[in-house]
């Protein structure tokens, strides 16, 4: 038996024991000085993503775009926009990944183009044009067509329909007006989409982000979405303003969808490619997509349940359980606090203890079981930039610019800040020249440069041996060379038998017939807290802080919001 699970060991795919890294292109830096981060800068601080340790690097979209969503509204799959670089400048990329033993995700946006895509503008010049079909069009509500099909709404609870005055016909776009749904349910769309896909495998890609795939296929029959008692969406159903999204989200053609895609990749081999999912669900509804009785789906899905999930001991307890239950081996979830469409979560913390807390939040995310997602910025404790909603360039946006600040402020909290995420999108700070470094002309960036940058930046954070990118550096480094962290099961500790404040997880695996086993205990409280060690021959592996001795012959003493790691 344990010769067996020995052998499953070395059988494990590489991205189920890895940790992605995600660079938001416009904003990693920039080469040309321009304000606008491109390629060639981020080949240039590949070295610096290799040293902090993370295995995988996701990219944010830098297709051709008109950039109206930054580059989620595409205008060409196959070229690379000239506000990035060149296909010659992304070959290079991918060889400098390759070279650093790093692996490169890139972000596909298959529900919708940008309107500015040929396609589309053939698609809406006639009736009849070839490439009318490759997106969703429907005759108006009789009696005289000038009203939507149906009652769908598009993401931000508005109608999805627009109205198209030539050939008065009506298009579907489930996120902005700007971003036309494709229609997958002709063939010629999804042949080109999948040889697309093998476009981008041909040229060394590892994998792809899917970005909201479960929009992908809506109800073939048009039927109204039903009426529903939810105002908010919860963690149990995405319904909201009173309106279920029963044939526009996660129909089930979507998850057919996921497999037809998984097939694809999984043409090309040595190494393996995975994809992970962007989508809006329960935890059922995710797993679903990874494949219901057996994993031959999506390869992974961001759950995105963690980045709601409060600092106490009973939450986290009960996601993990949550976690275990949905995706146990050989499923795995995964972790994700922040990323390009909400608040940076070490904002949501009191100034007073945010890099502590952060801290306990990387080590978390780095020694649960699952697959963690490192947003940039978040290892140096990059701040949201609260900018003015006035000034805002997001085009989610746009729609409440007018509305009165006390009404803007209110959305932008029950939105967790997906209504102007400007804020989490400045520009990297490297260190304290005029333009933290990001560009090298002091001018204007894209967005502007977090005044604090002076003092939060790489460069401090290097030095500083006692900083949450050290904190995050020592833990991927721990992580990576501890089997039971990568790859092993997971144990969560009975409540009752440490304090209240303190979450407790063990880890395991069998490597060459030996139980390698880590003891993972965090304290969630802000205060000191010893309590008895039920394993005094465990030694310390990793602390949150530097300067912890957490252990003596009886007892753990853990600082306040202090993570500690152990081993037998
Ligand atoms: C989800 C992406 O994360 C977001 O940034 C984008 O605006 C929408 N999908 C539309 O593609």
């Amino acid at each position: 038996m344990v010769e067996k699970k020995n052998q499953d060991r070395k059988n494990i795919p590489w991205w189920k024991k890895t940790t992605i890294y995600q660079i938001y292109p416009r904003s990693f830096k920039d080469s040309t000085g321009n304000g606008i981060g491109d390629l060639r800068g981020i080949i240039s601080k590949l070295d610096y993503v290799k040293d902090l340790g993370v295995e995988t690097i996701w990219f944010s979209p830098f297709y051709s775009s008109p950039q109206a969503d930054f580059g989620y509204d595409i205008s060409d799959y196959q070229n690379i926009d000239p506000e990035y670089g060149t296909m010659d400048d992304f070959d290079d990329l991918v060889k400098n990944v390759h070279d650093r033993k790093m692996k490169i995700v890139l972000d596909l946006v298959l529900n919708h183009t940008s309107d500015q895509h040929n396609w589309f503008i053939e698609s809406k010049s006639s009736r009849d044009n070839p490439k009318r079909d490759w997106y969703v069009w429907k005759d108006g509500k009789k009696p005289n067509g000038k009203a939507p099909p149906n009652n769908w709404k598009a993401v931000l609870t508005d109608c999805g329909w627009h109205y198209d005055t030539k050939t008065d016909q009506w298009y579907w776009a489930y996120f902005l007006p700007f971003q036309p749904d494709l229609n997958y349910r002709n063939p010629e769309v999804k042949m080109h989409m999948m040889d697309m896909i093998r476009f981008w495998l041909r040229k060394g890609v590892d994998g792809f982000r899917l970005d909201i795939l479960g929009t992908v296929y809506e109800d073939p029959e048009f039927r109204n979405n039903p009426l529903s008692w939810k105002f908010f969406p919860t963690d149990d159903s995405m319904d909201v303003f009173f309106r279920s999204k029963k044939y526009t989200d996660n129909y089930p053609d979507n998850f057919e969808f996921a497999k037809e895609l998984r097939k694809v990749i999984d043409e090309f081999q040595n190494p393996p490619r995975f994809l992970i999912g962007e989508i809006s669900g329960t935890l059922e509804e995710l797993r679903n997509y990874c494949g219901k009785d057996s994993p031959d789906g999506l390869n992974l899905v961001f759950i995105f349940q963690s980045m709601r999930t409060k600092l106490k001991v009973k939450k986290f307890h009960r996601l993990i359980q949550e976690f275990e239950t949905y995706f146990p081996d050989p499923y795995i979830p995964t972790w994700v606090f922040s990323n390009h469409d909400f608040l940076r979560h070490i904002s949501r913390f009191k100034e007073k203890n945010a890099i502590e807390k952060s801290k306990l939040y990387s080590v978390l995310q780095l020694t649960v079981r699952g697959v963690p997602t490192i947003y940039y910025g978040e290892e140096i404790g990059m701040r949201q930039h609260f900018l003015p909603f006035e000034e805002s360039l997001d085009s989610v946006s746009l729609k409440f610019k007018k509305l009165p600040h006390l009404i803007q402020n209110f959305l932008l909290k029950i939105s967790d800040y997906g209504l102007n995420r400007d804020g989490c999108r400045t520009p990297m700070q490297w260190n304290m020249d005029e333009t933290a470094g990001f560009s090298p002309n002091p001018i204007d960036t894209w967005l502007p440069i977090n005044p604090n940058y002076k003092s939060i930046n790489v460069e401090n954070s290097i030095e500083d041996k006692d900083s949450l990118f050290c904190c995050y550096q020592r833990f991927l480094k721990l992580r990576k060379k501890t089997p039971a962290l990568n790859s092993g099961n997971i144990t969560l500790m009975n409540l009752k038998t440490i304090p209240k404040k303190v979450f407790g997880y063990t880890r395991s695996a069998i490597i060459d017939g030996n139980e390698q086993m880590v003891y993972v205990y965090l304290n969630f409280g802000n205060k000191i807290t010893t309590f008895h060690n039920p394993v005094p021959n465990s030694h310390l592996l990793s602390s949150t802080t530097i300067s912890s001795q957490p252990l003596n012959s009886q007892n753990i003493t853990l600082q306040p919001f202090e993570g500690i790691v152990l081993e037998k």
